[in-house]
């Protein structure tokens, strides 16, 4: 495994966190800074601000290896390494938002000895050179620069971390890259080295490809509707073709999150600045939206003008496992259903359904269906696949399911004496459509 080294992680945000509690786990002194005093008095006391499943532990059991600090002289210490990994949000236009970044690079000390600077933030390509300039600039030539992006996915962080399926690395020479890829001694994964700007392009364009895939799926998935087909089986059956793959081909209500919506914002603002006009990720950003309204659609071919009718989101986090409801779905249509003068009940079991105003957040999905004229559900939380619908029949008010994820079986459900419908899937006996 890896010689222990020096590392300040910049952002004490998700990937701050994930990226600085694994490094102490290879073994590494990892100081994590942000300005937030509360959130660093918080992780002080052993505190974590984010539900991220694993997290806590490995913070617990790497405590000594780990500091927490709103000080940059302190965070930077004797580093060998400086981690960035401070948010990128998108700004009106779409473009990401970097004065955080710069803030970072333009607060570092005068630095003496060799270190390497590491951007784990998502940054439009380009970014590593202006980086690069700036730090020449400022006399910090002999510190390194590379682009590090990270592939995790929330829910599962730590183990992305630890097993990724590649480790990306781009620098401008190469002893940066690899003194970055040392660091990462003790996880075997393949590494791919290359420039900075194509590191930055893989973060991208992973994510591109990776929503390019659902707004597929949700569009065969549309047509499937339309003709009779189910897309769970024509998901099945195109996966096991070795050159297509399974994953990513769940249809549903759309893709929602911290870095999908954002980063293909920032991908196709990237595109248009450089005057090219990136035709696929637009539409895969437009069949999102559309994919999100067609539930009410659904609600209306049912129950006509939603005015008085009490709707019942179940699920509210943008995906399950997580509390997070960054760009979620439930969002937008919670936004939809109460303009139209729908009420809505919605339940989550970790969400807090806050940014949900005006929908009355209940304890339990079975208070959520009480009284309810359709039950959708947004987020595929494992816990709604053990309601008692026999019981559900008999307290909502019209038997009507709307299956935002396809995770039920319809049959039983139909067999109940509900209408069920998923996203693309057949109607079949006893269907309502
Ligand atoms: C994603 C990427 O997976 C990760 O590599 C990147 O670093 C950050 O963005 P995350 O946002 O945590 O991670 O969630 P992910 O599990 O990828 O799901 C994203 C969205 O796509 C969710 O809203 C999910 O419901 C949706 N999704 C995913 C589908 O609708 N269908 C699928 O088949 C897969």
């Amino acid at each position: 495994s890896a010689s222990p080294h020096r590392v300040a992680v910049f952002g004490a945000g998700y990937v701050g966190l994930v990226t600085g509690a694994c490094l102490a786990e290879l073994g590494h002194d990892v100081v994590v800074r942000d300005v937030l005093r509360e959130r660093i008095d918080a992780l002080r006391h052993g505190e974590v601000p984010i539900y991220e499943p694993g997290l806590g532990e490995l913070l617990a059991r790497n405590a000594e290896r780990l500091r927490f600090t709103t000080d940059v002289g302190e965070a930077i210490g004797d580093a060998d390494f400086v981690y960035i990994a401070v948010g990128t949000p998108p700004t009106y236009s779409g473009d990401a938002d970097l004065s955080a970044v710069w803030t970072v690079v333009d607060e570092l000390p005068r630095i003496e000895r060799r270190c390497v600077v590491v951007m784990k933030s998502t940054v439009p390509v380009g970014t590593g050179t202006r980086v690069r300039h700036r730090l020449d600039e400022r006399g910090l030539g002999h510190v390194g620069y590379a682009s590090n992006p990270e592939f995790t996915a929330e829910g599962t962080a730590v183990r992305d971390f630890m097993h990724p399926d590649r480790i990306v690395v781009g620098a401008f020479r190469d002893e940066d890259g690899d003194l970055v890829q040392e660091l990462h001694a003790g996880i075997d994964a393949p590494v791919v080295r290359c420039d900075v700007a194509s590191a930055e392009m893989i973060k991208l364009a992973a994510n591109a490809a990776l929503m390019t895939r659902i707004s597929f799926i949700n569009e065969i998935a549309n047509v499937c509707e339309a003709t009779g087909a189910d897309v769970v089986r024509v998901a099945e059956g195109i996966g096991l073709d070795r050159r297509i793959g399974s994953a990513f081909l769940r249809a549903g209500i759309g893709f929602g999150g911290s870095c999908f919506p954002k980063d293909s914002l920032a991908l196709k603002q990237l595109a248009a600045n450089s005057g090219y006009h990136f035709q696929l990720l637009n539409a895969v950003i437009e069949v999102n939206e559309l994919q999100k309204r067609r539930v009410i659609g659904k609600l209306h071919s049912h129950l006509g003008p939603l005015r008085g009718k009490t709707v019942a989101l179940l699920g509210l986090a943008f995906k399950p496992h997580t509390d997070d409801m960054r760009e979620a779905p439930s969002i937008v249509l919670a936004g939809r259903l109460l303009a139209e003068g729908a009420d809505v009940r919605a339940w989550d079991p970790v969400a807090d359904g806050g940014d949900l105003h005006g929908a009355v957040i209940v304890a339990t999905p079975e208070e959520a269906l009480d009284g309810a004229d359709a039950a959708v559900i947004v987020t595929e939380w494992p816990q709604l696949a053990d309601i008692d619908w026999a019981a559900v029949a008999s307290t909502m008010r019209n038997p009507l399911v709307i299956d935002g994820r396809n995770m039920l079986d319809p049959e039983p459900l139909r067999s109940l004496g509900f209408v069920y419908e998923g996203i693309g899937r057949a109607a079949g006996a006893g269907g309502g459509v």
